[in-house]
């Protein structure tokens, strides 16, 4: 299986970069909370930057995309569906992609919620709001690309993850069997990369030693990677997502890069 996803993984890789495949321009337009959002202060930071890449010179972070490929972060610390809906967030989420399909570029809009929605909420609430989301960016021409929950970094003393995400996983999955989107299972991956390298190298990744939530510069090049790998296999020979050979044979094979 694992064997299968890499040989996928590399022949996808391979015709994009030596074949002379015409790819059509894109774009990608990040929606969600603080475990996607690319704020690096205490309590924040997800995995955009490290799909995206960040500039900030403190914390350079490589992009997991070709060079000058349009990634717009707008995801918001804090935010429910709901929230995310109505504070104005979403206004600028929708700007941006209007104006990325000005420009003639095919335009994916990644979405992933949970870990708020979970506190005020049950599952079916976040998935007519997720919904909502998926019309709306159809109706402006983009892609909406559905991604389950990041994985807390709580264990149970046996080794594996303490699940409280699992039924927002759930649901961000039966609403992209509804609504047909791409859905990248990024809750079931983490949470079988996290368990594969054990607590101590998984809070290596901890934004700060107790926050089992938020990434530092490590955990957001190692998630960013996954979600980067886990587009291009959803999406096989057609985005211009760049290979990172090394990591992805440690995510793939359960070995702590940092
Ligand atoms: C840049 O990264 C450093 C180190 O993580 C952080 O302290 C700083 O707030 C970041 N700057 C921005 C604009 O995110
Ligand atoms: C976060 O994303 C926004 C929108 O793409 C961008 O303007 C900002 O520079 C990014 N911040 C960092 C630290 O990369
Ligand atoms: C979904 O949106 C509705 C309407 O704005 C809101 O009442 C509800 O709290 C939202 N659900 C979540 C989980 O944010
Ligand atoms: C978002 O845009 C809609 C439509 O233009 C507008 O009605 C609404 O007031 C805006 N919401 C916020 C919070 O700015
Ligand atoms: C690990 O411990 C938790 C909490 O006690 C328990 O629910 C779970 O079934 C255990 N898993 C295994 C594989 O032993
Ligand atoms: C893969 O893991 C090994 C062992 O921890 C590490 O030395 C190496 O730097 C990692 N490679 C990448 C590309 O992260
Ligand atoms: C990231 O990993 C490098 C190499 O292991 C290490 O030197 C650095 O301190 C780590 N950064 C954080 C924030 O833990």
């Amino acid at each position: 299986m694992f064997r299968r996803t890499i040989l996928s993984l590399v022949l996808g890789y391979c015709l994009v970069f030596v074949s002379a495949f015409p790819q059509v321009p894109t774009s990608f337009v990040l929606v969600g909370d603080s475990t996607t959002d690319n704020t690096t202060i205490l309590d924040s930071g997800g995995w955009g930057n490290g799909f995206c890449g960040s500039t900030n010179i403190t914390a350079l972070t490589p992009s997991s995309l070709a060079p000058n490929t349009p990634c717009i972060n707008t995801a918001k610390n804090g935010a429910t569906t709901g929230s995310f809906l109505t504070d104005g967030s979403w206004n600028v989420t929708v700007a941006t992609v209007q104006a990325e399909i000005a420009k003639g570029r095919r335009t994916l809009v990644t979405i992933q919620f949970g870990h708020n929605d979970m506190k005020i909420a049950p599952p079916e609430s976040m998935g007519a709001n997720l919904t909502i989301m998926v019309n709306q960016l159809r109706a402006l021409g983009a892609e909406p690309v559905l991604v389950t929950s990041l994985t807390r970094r709580t264990f149970f003393d046996n080794g594996t993850i303490d699940d409280l995400l699992g039924p927002w996983a759930d649901e961000t999955i039966l609403i992209s069997q509804q609504e047909h989107t791409h859905l990248l299972d990024l809750h079931a991956h983490s949470i079988t990369y996290v368990e594969a390298i054990g607590p101590d190298a998984a809070h290596r990744l901890n934004r700060s030693p107790d926050d089992d939530t938020h990434l530092n510069e490590n955990g957001t090049i190692v998630f960013g990677r996954m979600v980067a790998d886990l587009m291009a296999a959803s999406f096989p020979r057609q985005l211009p997502i760049i290979p990172n050979f090394g990591l992805t044979f440690n995510i793939t094979h359960g070995i702590a890069s940092y």
